[in-house]
Formats: C-alpha cells, structure tokens, sequence
C-alpha cells in the first residue's frame, strides 16, 4: 500500500482550514506505486450502481491498486463497515464483483447518514480514512452525496472523485445519470399497463413518478409512453389549463388519458392535482397511480450499465491522475469532469424541445 503523503498544489490549504481552492494533487510518488481506493454507494439506491463499482473495482485492481469497499455509505464509513473478500482481507478484488453488473439496487448497500453530516462525523470519517490508509474515493450517489464530499475534503487530504448515480438525472453537468434510464423504462413499462385499463373503461390516471424537484423522470416517460399531460417542476402548469386542455382533447375524441405529474411538481403531486381536478369538473373519471420505489429497483438497462462502467472506469482513470473534488460527467457521449460545486449546485434544466415536443404529440 502507498505509504507516501499526498502534496497538495502550493496554492491550496487543504488540512483542516478550509476547502481546497484546487481539483488536482501532486503526488510525491511515481506512477508504478499502488494506491488504496475506497468505494461506496450513498444516498438512493440506483440500477447500475453495482455495474459502477464493479468498473471501479476491476480498472483499479488491473493495475495493482487496492480497492476498499466502504459499506452502507458514509454512515459504514464512520462503522469501519467495509467489505471482507473470501480471503478474509478487507478488500474486494475482481472476484467479488462477479454476476453483479445486472443486479438492481447496491452490494455495498447504502445509507442517508445524519451523523456524518456533523463537523464532528467528518472529522471522524477522516480519522478512520488514515488510519486504514486510503488514498482516494470514488463515491458514487447524487447532490447529498458530493455535498459530502465537499464536506469531507474540508478535512481529509485524500483525493475524491464521484460518479452520478441517482435516477432523478437532477446532477448539473451531466446529460445523464446511472440509472436514470432504467427508471424511465420501469416507469413506461407500467404507464403502457395503466393505458391499457384506460381505454379499456375510458378513464384518466394521474400517475406520479419520482425525480425530487427534477421533472426528468416525468417528461421521459410522458413521452415515450404517449402521455398527453406532464406536470413537471419546470414549467408553471395550472389545473384550470389542464381542466381546459382535458375539454379539448374530449372535444377531439380522446377516450383515454394518461398524465405524468412528477412527485416535485408545484401542484403538489397526483393526490393533490387529482382533488383540484375534480373540483374544477374534470371531464374524466380518473384514478391516481403513484408508482414510488418500484422506479428505483431492478435490473439496469445495457445502456445504464455502460455508463456505469465507463464512468466507474474514469473515476479510477481521474484518481491515478490526480484529480480530486469533482464528480465524473458525460457530456455529448464524452466523460469528463465538474467540480462537486457546480455538480450538486443549482437545477439541471429540462430540455424545452423535448417539453415542446410533448405538446405537438399529444394529440
Ligand atoms: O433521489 C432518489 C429518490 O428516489 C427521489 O426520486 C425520491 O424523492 C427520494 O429518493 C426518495 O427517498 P427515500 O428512498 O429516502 O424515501
């Protein structure tokens, strides 16, 4: 294991005055030796986060590095909670990511944890971090995720990377996050179901989908399913246009409608929106589905665990070469960089074409 010390840039302070002013350690090192990475999930589970950590375990142990699989998070971190290979050694190698790459949900397991996020828990998490002599992270979860590990990095010299893994695609810089399309795809996959009862008894399901105060999930799945109304957090729609748009589309000869509301919607979710509609004289007879957890498990997509691999492959990639304090992205098809700062700050904005394209289709 390496035993040296990690220099940060001479313009930084990284020892517990502050955060780094910088995304890159020098290493007083060379190249030939071996590092110590740990691995975790934290946050919301997501299909393929296992494809990730597989990617993180196999392109590190390849080149002789060490992997640490951090169990439950950074509440397992602050447990010493780590992962035993079948050689009874705290670490994992290629083996203990067999078959794994198609399993939903996360091996390590995962966890939100409120001790860490006390000035005392990070100051803990780095004890533990030196005294098991790890050198790099890869976390791999969403915003809370690399809040933390800004947090963290106020205190530890270590290098951390992240990978999004979260189904909400909610991450800033990135077009798409581990496993948001395969929560798409469940998400279609029971809208297409529900359509089959409404033109059956010419009804209307309000049907809520998660995404937290992102409206991805909800405009994805409106359009590949043919939904004709999605209420997204992004747009400002009011019951009395959808009361409107509904008319219409009776008007028209629609016997069957289908809306997606997504859960961080400002009309305040299915429930709420199903209520106002019936006030207001919907047209309709209508139930509300809200699909819940059921978006979050399952086998990930092969486009999922692609990006999973190669995202957990650039972590390792970004961590041999020196980064650190930044999240791994996929812009155009291309990985690349951002800092946690910009990752986990702000809103990543639907695209308004596919919001227009929603309202040309439906018809
Ligand atoms: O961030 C993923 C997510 O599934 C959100 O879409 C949802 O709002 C939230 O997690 C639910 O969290 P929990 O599993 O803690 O109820």
């Amino acid at each position: 294991m390496a035993t040296h010390e990690w220099l940060v840039c001479p313009t930084t302070s990284c020892y517990n005055d502050g955060p780094r002013a910088t995304n890159e350690v020098n290493r007083r090192t060379t190249d030939a030796m071996a590092m110590r990475i740990g691995v975790f999930c934290s946050g919301g589970d997501a299909p393929g986060m296992n494809a990730c950590t597989r990617a993180v375990v196999r392109a590190a142990t390849t080149q002789g590095h060490e992997v640490v699989g951090i169990r439950r998070g950074y509440q397992g971190l602050l447990e010493e909670d780590f992962y035993i290979n079948a050689a009874n050694e705290r670490l994992m190698d290629a083996r203990s990511v067999s078959g794994i790459i198609g399993w939903g949900g996360t091996v390590l397991r995962t966890s939100r944890s409120p001790e860490f996020q006390t000035d005392a828990g990070q100051q803990k998490a780095t004890a533990i971090l030196r005294q098991h002599r790890i050198d790099g992270l890869v976390a791999i979860g969403g915003d809370g995720t690399y809040r933390g590990a800004m947090a963290l990095a106020r205190f530890w010299d270590g290098q951390i990377i992240g990978c999004p893994g979260t189904i909400d695609n909610d991450l800033v810089g990135t077009d798409f996050t581990i496993g948001f399309h395969t929560a798409v795809n469940t998400a279609v996959e029971a809208v297409d179901k529900l359509r089959d009862t409404a033109e059956s008894h010419e009804r209307m399901f309000i049907v809520e989908v998660m995404g937290r105060h992102s409206g991805y999930i909800a405009l994805f799945t409106a359009l590949a399913a043919g939904a004709e109304i999605a209420c997204l957090p992004e747009t400002a729609t009011t019951a009395e246009q959808i009361i409107a748009q509904l008319h219409e589309l009776r008007r028209r000869g629609k016997r069957s409608i289908i809306i997606v509301v997504a859960e961080g919607d400002e009309l305040g979710g299915a429930v709420k929106l199903s209520e106002r509609l019936d006030q207001l004289g919907c047209p309709y007879s209508s139930r509300v589905v809200i699909l819940g957890h059921i978006q979050r498990g399952g086998s990930p997509s092969p486009n999922d665990r692609i990006l999973a691999g190669r995202m957990g492959d650039f972590a390792v990639e970004s961590i041999l070469a020196g980064k650190t304090g930044q999240a791994v992205s996929v812009v155009s098809g291309q990985m690349t960089l951002v800092p946690f700062s910009e990752a986990a700050s702000g809103h990543h904005t639907v695209p308004a074409d596919y919001v227009r394209l929603l309202d040309v289709l439906a018809q």
